[in-house]
């Protein structure tokens, strides 16, 4: 099973495990509601533990994180629940395979029971000796300490907390009119630590393309993109912090044109692509209206399908120039989107589309950006799946400045396509290390290969 379906069962045992602790504060024990929702968590943790042997979340700033990465999207649906876990000093909770239904009652009673507010050590005590083993709490001083050390988030989950924050902010937007600006802002620092501490790993993350939806995928590259590039030529926290919101939020216009027409397979009509150019002016006045909000994200909303010749859409009739920072986001969004696999389109491989990108150099992209784009990024940027001139198949690592066509790369399987033990790491543009001139002869498809690619970088 994939991960995204991991973690959406995962959310759905959450979602339900809530409503549950709500049903119990409401109604006593026996209550239809609290049984008929006993039955649903019930349900839910059978669908989990067909493919895992416990649940284990944690509490963290109001959210439930599950594998390291925040739960977002269900933010408000468990809200009253986290608080509820927060002031009893719970911040870790273990569902192992084989909990019971009265082992979850019971559980779930002493939660909410007012009359015995028992904190997380106490209620822990009490689990023990009601022989309930299989459902169990710890306090924050108990975690592992790597699990508690920093205030952000390790590389490996910065990708898949930026997606899950891009659904809250997607369906908070849709239902209430806000954007929920604590998790954008909590994202956008994340990205700004870890493009700071590994700017490769980061890149690499962002390349992994099939990992969820394009609509919430394509913002969080971008982000990660932009600030990568933004941080060669400036080193100021705070600008690109905002940056990173920013990016994150570029598209959010899209949310008000209907979803058939941003996943049309065919060609758009007149009409629909008149909808569809108007999304820049939309999510202008979207950023606008939100409180907090940093006029950066208002620019970069209004102007990031502008060209650096002026072209583009909406139409630039001032006579000033575009915002620095948005001539980056328009290259980082231009190239997610070409390597980026849409309904209409199969991904072209990042050499593919940088070669399509380098004729719109002076029109489209300011070139001094550009050329700095590909020294960041190479032809083949960090994490990009490649069959070498002997058939190896290796997954490149680090871009090398001086000769852009011969990465570092990780070679993890021979000639005849099987996995080695031991992969092997080689400088290509090293001539002592690439002694038998290996070079790479095409980008290959992760998912056609079978190759996980995120396991080699
Ligand atoms: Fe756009
Ligand atoms: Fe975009």
């Amino acid at each position: 099973m994939d991960q995204i379906t991991i973690k959406n069962i995962i959310k759905a045992f959450v979602k339900n495990f809530s409503l549950l602790l709500t049903e119990n504060m409401l109604y006593p024990p026996r209550h239809p509601n609290v049984v008929a929702q006993t039955n649903h968590v019930m349900a839910a943790a059978e669908v989990v533990f067909n493919v895992l042997d416990e649940i284990f979340l944690t509490i963290r700033e109001g959210q439930f994180v599950f594998d390291g990465i925040p739960l977002y999207e269900l933010k408000h649906t468990v809200m009253k629940t986290t608080q509820l876990f927060e002031s009893k000093n719970i911040l870790c909770i273990r569902f192992t395979k084989n909990f019971t239904q009265l082992e979850l009652s019971v559980f779930t009673g002493l939660l909410a029971d007012k009359s015995h507010a028992l904190d997380a050590e106490a209620l822990q005590i009490k689990l023990g000796t009601l022989d309930i083993f299989n459902i169990s709490v710890e306090k924050k001083s108990s975690l592992n300490k790597d699990d508690d050390k920093e205030n952000f988030l390790p590389a490996e989950k910065i990708y898949g907390s930026s997606i899950e924050a891009n659904k809250l902010i997607f369906n908070t937007l849709l239902k209430e009119n806000t954007i929920p600006m604590d998790i954008v802002d909590k994202v956008a620092q994340d990205i700004t630590n870890i493009i700071t501490r590994d700017k490769t790993y980061s890149l690499a993350l962002s390349s992994l393309r099939d990992y969820d939806d394009y609509t919430f995928t394509h913002s969080a590259n971008v982000a990660i993109l932009s600030v990568a590039l933004a941080s060669t030529i400036l080193n100021d926290a705070e600008i690109l912090t905002n940056l990173a919101r920013a990016a994150l939020l570029h598209d959010i216009g899209k949310i008000r044109i209907p979803q058939e027409i941003l996943n049309k397979p065919c060609m758009l009509n007149e009409e629909e692509w008149r909808l569809v150019r108007n999304h820049p002016i939309l999510g202008a006045k979207i950023l606008e209206q939100q409180k907090e909000i940093n006029k950066l994200a208002v620019i970069v909303a209004y102007q990031h399908h502008m060209k650096y010749d002026k072209s583009g859409y909406p139409d630039n009739e001032t006579s000033c120039g575009l915002h620095p920072l948005v001539l980056i986001v328009n290259i980082c969004d231009v190239y997610d989107a070409i390597t980026s696999k849409r309904v209409y389109k199969k991904p072209f491989p990042p050499d593919k589309a940088l070669s399509i990108m380098m004729r719109l150099i002076g029109c489209d992209f300011e070139p001094r950006l550009f050329k700095i784009f590909i020294q960041l990024i190479g032809v083949y940027p960090p994490g990009t799946l490649v069959r070498l001139n002997t058939k190896e198949i290796a997954v490149t690592r680090k871009v090398q400045t001086q000769a852009l066509l011969l990465p570092e790369v990780k070679i993890i399987a021979n000639e005849s396509g099987s996995l080695l033990e031991k992969p092997l790491i080689i400088n290509l543009s090293d001539e002592q290390q690439n002694s038998s001139n290996r070079s790479i002869e095409a980008v290959l498809d992760p998912k056609e290969e079978n190759i996980d690619i995120i396991s080699y970088i």
